[in-house]
């Protein structure tokens, strides 16, 4: 695979990062995963402005501007031979030159990342025809989960613990109320509403959320943005989640509790096929 590294195109065995790079030592860093369908970047520019603000949430500036974010994510895909797969970038504050909370002084460079992953097969995931178990799990994340920062062990817990369970993923909550999943946006379906948690501080503000919410509108489908207990997930019609890598995808189990016919909903396969259908 050929990587991105600081300007360089490179094998990945030849990408080396500094042990005292911030990423690393302090996870001071954000990040954005971006699909690719039929060798087409989906939703570049929402992903773009976001990393935009999450590093200027975090008093970074974005060291690039579209065009070379751009050019890097075509010759990536080009280099790589990517038809469906997934390109990960990271900006870190660079390297300290030693372990030290304080910020390295004003004009370090930032260390950025960019790699592909291939993933054949990403639009016709066969878990979108089976749908997805999750259990839910106490939200102990940080409070700004609006800047997307690699702090990502508890989420990586999160997952885990699921995995243990023996299903696939987790949903969060705080305050009896779900937050999002560990790496997703969550949603349930009752009487044909679409309903999904408001943006504030405490979710990613989603890209696949924000395109599905329009799409949605546009095909004239109810939606409310508020909070959901995880009873009222299991006693809604249909759930599901969505992401850069998931899209829309069907969640059938909560905690044990298999939701409806306990098989992928039609709202769920519908608002699939018209984000798979508008996004490219
Ligand atoms: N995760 N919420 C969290 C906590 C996330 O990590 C993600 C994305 C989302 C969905 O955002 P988007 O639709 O912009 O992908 C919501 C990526 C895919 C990841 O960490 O791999």
């Amino acid at each position: 695979r050929t990587v991105y590294l600081n300007g360089d195109y490179l094998p990945e065995a030849e990408a080396k990062v500094s042990i005292f790079d911030r990423g690393f030592v302090m996870a001071d860093a954000v990040y954005e995963v971006t699909s690719v369908l039929g060798r087409q970047i989906l939703e570049f520019d929402g992903h773009l402005a976001r990393l935009t603000r999450s590093l200027e949430a975090l008093g970074m500036k974005n060291p690039m501007d579209r065009a070379e974010w751009l050019a890097i994510h075509h010759k990536l895909v080009e280099l790589n031979d990517i038809d469906e797969g997934l390109i990960y970038l990271q900006v870190s504050r660079g390297n300290g030159g030693d372990r030290d909370f304080a910020y390295p002084p004003e004009g370090t460079p930032l260390t950025v990342v960019l790699f592909t992953q291939a993933k054949p097969g990403l639009a016709d995931n066969p878990q979108a025809k089976t749908g997805i178990r999750v259990i839910s799990i106490p939200d102990l994340r940080w409070g700004r989960r609006d800047i997307k920062t690699v702090q990502l062990l508890y989420p990586s817990m999160a997952k885990m613990e699921a995995k243990h369970q023996g299903v696939d993923d987790a949903w969060f909550t705080e305050d009896g109320f779900v937050t999002e999943g560990t790496s997703n946006n969550t949603y349930i379906v009752k009487d044909g509403k679409i309903v999904t948690r408001q943006l504030s501080n405490d979710i990613l503000h989603g890209i696949t959320r924000a395109s599905l919410l329009r799409y949605a509108a546009e095909a004239q489908m109810q939606i409310e943005e508020r909070p959901f207990t995880i009873a009222e997930a299991q006693a809604a019609d249909e759930a599901f989640f969505t992401s850069a890598s998931a899209f829309v995808m069907p969640v059938v189990e909560i905690d044990g509790v298999k939701l409806g016919s306990g098989k992928p909903g039609p709202v769920a396969a519908r608002l699939r096929e018209l984000y798979l259908e508008e996004s490219r």
